[in-house]
């Protein structure tokens, strides 16, 4: 079969790690989603830097919407990260187009989500996304596919990697919060700009993918109550101890009677209970519904392999499906059946 051509925009510590899975696992890949998938584009902020995989070989653009609007490809892969310009105008370009797009962006998705999948629907593409939110788990196909026909009434959880990691390292080794940031940015867990990490606002955009997901309505981090981890202290942590309980970000919506509540703030969760457990850059996500009941997803939750296996695989259910059957939309049902969001009382 016709190898999948995909173009990659953003080389660094995700996009790195996939195009060298790419590359070595290539006849792996092949036997597994019945045709190649071909690196035939890429674009990158630094050109030169060693990656450890031979990219020389590939078209370079030297802009991301460039590669999106001009290169010959299936897939377009956003890696680049920013709610706004380039990734913005790169995702819709590509959709605009017909080519299907694979992006790790949950600011993008938080910001203009509805938009870009109404334009996926419109000219038939699919707009995947599962390393957005949690890293490597598949959240976003546990609630986009798995769990349809289910009614939900509640999605929690530790979703950002570089925070729980921070928690973590404070409370065992006693180091400084500023200490255990730099580890975490060192590697590679945060994101460019560490204050969206750590003042909560990367678990507010991933926590309203979910909650639209989850509850049909629009994509709305701005109605989040945003609380972060920067007024953590060592002795907060221990005095929570005391107590019999540890420290945890969560982002929390749930359905209420007059609507739906999505916060996100340091919580003080039993010691003795699962997500109490849950250490370092690992993320957990609990999802409660009516049929199956509740389910608990713990796994990798940021760093350059756990985000790239996640990202490969949405690659690969493009690279399996066939042309012009009809793909799941992007937010869980079509985008314009999407009820306005509703903020609890
Ligand atoms: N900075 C994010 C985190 C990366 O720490 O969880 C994964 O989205």
């Amino acid at each position: 079969a016709d190898a999948l051509k995909i173009g990659i925009a953003g080389l660094g510590t995700v996009g790195a790690s996939l195009a060298k899975i790419l590359v070595e696992r290539r006849d792996m890949l092949t036997t597994t989603c019945g045709r190649p998938i071909e690196i035939i584009a890429v674009t990158a902020r630094t050109k030169g830097r060693d990656r450890g995989v031979d990219l020389s070989a590939i078209e370079w653009f030297d802009d991301s919407v460039a590669l999106a609007r001009e290169a010959k490809i299936d897939v377009f892969v956003e890696l680049m990260g920013g709610a706004g310009d380039p990734a913005y105008s790169a995702v819709k370009a590509a959709l605009s187009r017909g080519v299907h797009v694979v992006t790790a962006n949950k600011a993008l998705l938080a910001a203009h989500g509805v938009e870009l999948a109404g334009i996926a629907e419109k000219n038939g593409c699919i707009l995947n996304y599962e390393a957005a939110v949690a890293g490597g788990i598949p959240v976003i196909k546990a609630l986009r596919e798995s769990l349809t026909g289910n009614t939900i009434s509640r999605v929690y959880g530790i979703m950002n990697g570089t925070c729980n990691y921070i928690l973590t390292k404070m409370e065992k080794e006693g180091l400084s919060f500023e200490a255990c940031l730099k580890e975490a940015q060192r590697l590679g867990y945060a994101e460019a700009d560490p204050a969206f990490d750590i003042e909560g606002n990367d678990t507010a955009h991933k926590l309203s993918i979910l909650t639209t997901l989850a509850f049909g309505t629009k994509i709305s981090a701005d109605d989040i109550y945003l609380e972060g981890i920067t007024n953590i202290s060592i002795d907060d942590i221990r005095a929570a101890a005391d107590l019999g309980y540890r420290i945890k970000l969560l982002g929390v919506a749930q359905k209420t009677d007059t609507g739906v509540e999505q916060r996100v703030h340091p919580t003080m969760v039993p010691l003795d209970s699962v997500i109490a457990q849950v250490d370092g850059v690992t993320n957990a996500v609990a999802i409660e519904s009516d049929i199956l009941g509740e389910l608990l997803m713990v796994g990798p939750g940021a760093g350059g392999n756990a985000t790239a296996s996640a990202v490969l695989g949405d690659i690969a259910d493009i690279a399996k499906s066939r042309p012009g059957a009809q793909t799941v939309p992007a937010l869980g049902r079509p985008a314009a059946s999407l009820a306005p969001y509703k903020r609890a009382q």
